[in-house]
């Protein structure tokens, strides 16, 4: 596809390419949260045309229950604040009672509040996006490998949303809970995988999600970028795929830039337009 600006000052040109239906992913059951947002709502489906049974999980019933009516049979929703670490251990009971053992879990969830500049911060944005984007995957993460091990899985494979900020040097909170993200992906990668457990992150540069819709209004071509345009959350949703599958099975412990060389760019006032 070929996009032009509003101003035709860049054009770019955007072919994805898609793994067909198969069965990369049958036998998995994947929990992903965020899964109504741009981003998870890719991730979900992708999942599950290769074969994959999805445990959507996000705060927004009325999107969840439309997504679990597209999606189908191979679905089952769970509706809670991802903030309420007390619903955990009952989120991973009640699925587990669905489909049985959840062997993968796509920590999506998150909220960015484009403070744009350090000192519109404040303890307020700064809580939520920590609790959100750091202190939910962290604590969600701790409480399926206590079900794991309950279960006495042998194999599993974990996936971090991260962003092209956390390896820039931010000075706003989402960038820094990113950033968080990324240690804890190195950490845990080197803890787990002993246990079977395989660990990664994506850190995708802008895509064109309702996260970012305010600063990008669904625009492709985008100047400030290296590769001048922003991404299609379909294209995250292929690499969690390939971090998710078999055929990755030697891969943990990575952090992948999904920015077209955007985290080369190590340009802190980027981080003022474009934070995502
Ligand atoms: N869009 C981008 O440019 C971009 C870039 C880098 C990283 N990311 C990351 O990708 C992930 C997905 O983002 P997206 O772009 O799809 O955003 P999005 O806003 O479309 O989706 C975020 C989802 O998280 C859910 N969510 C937010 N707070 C929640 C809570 N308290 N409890 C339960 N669910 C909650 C929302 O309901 C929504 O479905 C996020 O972690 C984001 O930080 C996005």
């Amino acid at each position: 596809m070929l996009y032009n600006d509003t101003q035709n000052r860049i054009s770019v040109n955007v072919n994805i390419g898609h793994l067909t239906p198969s069965e990369l992913l049958k036998g998995h059951v994947i929990l992903i949260t965020g899964a109504t947002g741009g981003m998870g709502k890719a991730i979900s489906k992708k999942c599950v045309t290769q074969g994959a049974k999805v445990i959507l999980a996000d705060k927004e019933e009325r999107k969840l229950h439309e997504l679990q009516k597209e999606i189908g049979y191979a679905s089952h929703s769970v509706c809670f604040d991802i903030r309420d670490i007390s619903q955990y251990h009952h989120v991973f009971e009640d699925a587990d009672a669905f489909f049985g053992n959840i062997d993968c879990i796509v920590n999506n969830a998150g909220v960015s509040y484009h403070e744009g500049d350090f000192m519109n911060v404040t303890e307020e944005s700064w809580d939520v996006q920590m609790e959100i984007n750091l202190k939910a995957p962290y604590f969600l993460t701790q409480e399926w490998i206590r079900y794991y091990r309950r279960k006495n899985m042998k194999s599993g494979r974990i996936v971090m949303m991260a962003s092209d900020t956390s390896g820039m040097g931010s000075t706003i909170p989402y960038g820094l809970s990113k950033a968080g993200i990324s240690s804890f992906t190195y950490g845990l990668a080197k803890r787990l995988i002993i246990d079977g457990v395989r660990v990664n992150a994506i850190a995708p540069g802008t895509t064109l999600t309702p996260m970012t819709d305010d600063f990008t209004h669904g625009e492709v071509c985008r100047a400030t970028t290296q590769g001048k345009r922003a991404l299609f959350p379909e294209e995250i949703a292929e690499l969690c795929v390939f971090l998710l599958s078999d055929l990755s099975t030697c891969v943990s412990g990575n952090v992948f830039g999904c920015s077209e060389a955007n985290i080369c760019f190590n340009n802190v006032e980027r981080e003022q337009e474009t934070n995502p």
